[in-house]
């Protein structure tokens, strides 16, 4: 192996008969002059058809591994190596490689990429590490924007990379929008969740809270992030002020942290979906309910057992596309709440929570506005103890995609 590699000089090598690994493996072994000789070489006869494509080329590769090992190398001195970096980073999106690119080099570029890719992975290793990435370039501004877009499954992405990656600078960014007016709840609650993972952040929430200045939409998640408090100043200061809402045995309701480590009865959860929860004058499981909310046959597919109990405890911290609630107020002072079942330039229909349609005259509109809140009820658990509410959600864990 040594000894080749005193055979293989710069200009003669192939870098196409080498593996990605072996080519590593292979540049390791090098010294800088040499490092430099063989990145003078790579960019010396500057074009390969991998410019036109966009594809990275074998040259590419090489130049890659060549100017990662060479330090203080400055990506702007040098027009063809920055045009193979940009490539590798449009082709291998993701990889260790594109990652370690982006932390050496910091190409303004890609800023825009990293962001869509963040967001789209944000619940992944690669989506929270493009957000590290992002903070280290001072390219985090579009993540903000982001957590205040009108897509709502984006923002509470942004606003869950905020938290992941913003650091000391995560009360500063999320307090103020947790309180925004602009933002739904999901997103407020989001960024609560998001600042209760740390300690300066619960120590925001507390005074808002003992203040009385917490919005109420917010208790629920508030509960959550402060009882569970491995701070014990701040976890009995919270008891104090918050409660988790009571179950139909009077007894309040474990933090979601305890109720996502209990299992329970499928079979006993499925009866009480369509008994006491009275989930089936809203749901339809396999044909079978009423069609208010959205069709619950796959919902174990979709949604985690702690989002499942999110949902049902508090329906408007995660309102699901599609489902936003409407209400009308007529000029004759008709108060009328549901989802938006159709819109034309004459008439508009709501579907009320018993599942009743009901249609009304543009003319006759005064007020016609989207809701913040789910059109689920907030207190649905005062139906439930703490164990049929455990079995409920072991029966809709199994509502999945195939068969189950
Ligand atoms: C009055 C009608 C109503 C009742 C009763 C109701 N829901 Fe809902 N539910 C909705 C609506 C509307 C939505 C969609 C808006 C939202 O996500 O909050 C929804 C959403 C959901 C979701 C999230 C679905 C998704 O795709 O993300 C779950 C899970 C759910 N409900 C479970 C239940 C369970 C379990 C019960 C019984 C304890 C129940 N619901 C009772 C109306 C209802």
């Amino acid at each position: 192996m040594v000894r080749r590699r005193f055979r293989l000089v710069p200009p003669r090598i192939q870098p196409s008969c080498l593996g990605d690994q072996h080519l590593a493996a292979f540049m390791r072994m090098l010294s800088t002059t040499a490092l430099l000789a063989f990145l003078s070489c790579a960019l010396l006869p500057a074009t390969l058809h991998g410019e036109e494509t966009g594809d990275v080329t074998p040259k590419d590769k090489l130049i890659i591994e060549t100017v990662l090992r060479l330090q203080n190398f400055d990506l702007e001195s040098s027009a063809p190596a920055k045009a193979a970096v940009m490539r590798y980073l449009r082709a291998e999106e993701g990889s260790d490689r594109y990652f370690e690119l982006i932390e050496r080099f910091q190409p303004a570029e890609i800023a825009e990429s990293l962001v869509k890719y963040s967001i789209d992975h944000a619940s992944e290793t690669g989506g929270v590490r493009g957000a590290e990435l992002l903070f280290a370039m001072n390219q985090d501004k579009s993540l903000v924007v982001m957590a205040k877009s009108d897509n709502e499954t984006k923002a509470q992405a942004a606003v869950q990379l905020i938290g992941h990656a913003a650091g000391k600078q995560t009360v500063s960014i999320l307090l103020p929008l947790m309180q925004s007016d602009a933002v739904t709840v999901a997103v407020r609650s989001a960024a609560l969740k998001a600042l209760g993972k740390r300690l300066d952040g619960q120590q925001k929430i507390m005074k808002l809270v003992t203040s009385g200045n917490l919005p109420d939409d917010l208790n629920f998640a508030a509960a959550n992030a402060l009882l569970g408090s491995s701070n014990t100043e701040i976890a009995t200061t919270a008891a104090k002020y918050l409660k988790l809402p009571a179950t139909a045995d009077s007894r309040p309701l474990p933090a979601l942290s305890e109720l996502v480590k209990r299992t329970g009865d499928a079979e006993a959860g499925r009866k009480i979906f369509e008994t006491a929860g009275t989930c089936n004058k809203c749901h339809k499981v396999r044909g079978k309910g009423k069609e208010v909310g959205p069709d619950l046959s796959e919902i174990g597919s979709k949604l985690s057992r702690e989002a499942m109990y999110v949902s049902i405890l508090d329906p408007s911290a995660a309102v699901s596309h599609n489902f936003e609630t409407y209400s009308i107020l007529t000029l004759d002072g008709l108060a009328v709440t549901g989802l938006l079942i159709s819109e034309t330039d004459e008439a508009v229909t709501l579907r009320n929570s018993e599942g009743i349609d009901k249609t009304v005259d543009q003319e006759d509109i005064e007020i016609f506005k989207k809701q913040k809140t789910s059109l689920m009820p907030q207190d649905l658990q005062k139906l439930l103890t703490v164990d049929q509410l455990v079995d409920l959600v072991e029966y809709i864990l199994t509502l999945k995609k195939s068969g189950g």
